[in-house]
């Protein structure tokens, strides 16, 4: 998987295209807005490069607040008939729908477009950045008292976004609601007042759930709902930065999901990560070769579609020196035969041969859920998908019992299954190599 930090858009400015006149719940919303809304295409074509708004970035939001949506607020479909092809010119049209605008800047800077727009008084792409410009430079621009999180819900644009970032979405809702009581119940105000919005395509779907937090412009990526407390802490940080040692802001960065900041270039996003982000500690791993073995040492993943039949030929390299082959399948239906060590757990197997889905973001602290996996039977079909709905009877033998917080956390992670497990509770085994070289096997999750 590529590396977060630096995966944000260069973007100078981010706008938020809001309707304000017909809410639009965010299941209508089709594949690429710009092809059911001019409004949307006529500002999306002067942000790109050489236009009047280039640097600027755009993106259509929700406005979960339906007070917000002016006059009518009943649900006014798309047009699925029109042509997205066809773009209508500004100021000619009889396109009036109007639009909110939210614009921001680094740092943590925030304005609201003084008027409400529409394609048929649309000002030109200089005039908005100049009325913009001006907006940023009055000291109300630094928005103290809110904090907007937006979460990429797009479904229709990619279904991880519209499962993971639907989720995420929940679960940022529920928090700031339990912390807007609880400052209610100990009679204080909240640092900020959080709203948190649905925003279509921001870019990286692969980093479902995407979690923008502004005005302070940090992007996150790879969000899981376990991560709704920190993303509301974060929210709740001053959001201009000093960079220094007091910094509260950059002490209350979800570093392990940050993907960059509004106004930074990609490499300085990565700089700012190693001088700011948490110390990476390189753990020795001094793991004894098998007389024989390739220099290459143990990592020998299977990374192609591998005949499941193959796999006894393997086991020949196992059970020397506590060494195991081990059995992992992919989402997408590629074999991984890789080596685990006695002393190590599944999960740590796992993340050191690189395999997909398995982030261990917590590092085997059971606070992530992002090291789940299926543990199934052996399949009719060696080659096939094994069955995920159905136990292992020997299971507890295998691999231990569930502890009780393994099984609450277990609730944390996508799409749990009778056979779902946290792979960094389970410590490699000979017993569980054998079971695997009867057609055992790890399924891995789609995410
Ligand atoms: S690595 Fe976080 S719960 Fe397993």
């Amino acid at each position: 998987m590529s590396p977060l930090p630096g995966s944000a858009p260069e973007y100078q400015t981010h706008l938020m295209l809001f309707p304000a006149e017909h809410a639009r719940p965010d299941y209508t919303w089709p594949s690429h807005i710009d092809a059911v809304c001019p409004l949307y295409s006529e500002l999306s074509s002067r942000t790109r490069q050489g236009g009047s708004l280039e640097y600027y970035g755009l993106s259509f939001a929700s406005e979960n607040d339906t007070s917000q949506v002016s006059q009518d607020d009943a649900f006014q479909p798309w047009d699925p008939k029109r042509d997205g092809s066809s773009r209508i010119p500004p100021n000619q049209a009889a396109e009036e729908e109007k639009f909110r605008l939210y614009a921001y800047r680094s740092p943590g800077l925030f304005v609201e477009y003084p008027e409400l727009l529409s394609l048929r008084t649309l000002p030109s792409g200089q005039v908005m950045r100049q009325t913009l410009d001006k907006l940023f430079q009055k000291p109300s621009a630094r928005l103290a008292s809110e904090s907007h999180l937006y979460v990429c819900t797009h479904g229709a644009r990619d279904c991880r976004c519209g499962v993971v970032g639907t989720e995420v979405y929940e679960a940022l809702q529920e928090k700031v609601q339990e912390h807007e009581l609880r400052c209610k119940q100990q009679n204080s105000q909240p640092a900020r007042q959080i709203r948190v919005f649905e925003v279509s395509h921001v870019g990286g779907h692969k980093w479902a759930a995407n979690v923008l937090v502004y005005p302070h412009g940090d992007w996150y990526g790879n969000v899981r709902v376990s991560d709704a407390p920190l993303l509301v802490r974060a929210a709740l940080a001053p959001a201009s930065s000093r960079h220094d040692l007091e910094d509260l802001r950059e002490r209350l960065v979800l570093w392990p999901r940050w993907r960059g900041r509004l106004g930074m270039k990609s490499q300085e996003a990565r700089d700012h990560m190693d001088l700011w982000g948490p110390p990476v500690v390189h753990t020795a791993q001094i793991a004894p070769r098998a007389r024989g073995s390739s220099a290459s040492g143990t990592s020998q993943a299977a990374s192609s579609q591998q005949d499941a039949q193959e796999y006894p030929k393997l086991k020949e390299s196992a059970e020397t020196s506590g060494h195991h082959t081990l059995r992992f399948h992919g989402y997408d239906g590629t074999w991984y035969d890789v080596q685990g060590q006695e002393g190590e757990t599944l999960m740590e197997t796992a993340t050191r041969h690189n395999l997909p889905s398995i982030e261990a973001t917590c590092g085997g602290e059971l606070e992530c859920a992002t090291c789940h996996a299926y543990i199934c039977n052996a399949a009719a079909d060696p080659n096939a998908r094994g069955d995920v709905t159905q136990e292992v009877s020997n299971a507890d033998e295998l691999f231990g019992p569930i502890s009780d917080e393994e099984d609450d956390m277990l609730e944390y992670a996508i799409d749990r299954q009778p056979t779902s497990r946290l792979t960094c509770q389970i410590p490699v085994s000979r017993r569980i190599a054998q079971w695997m070289q009867q057609g055992g096997r790890i399924e891995l999750p789609r995410y």
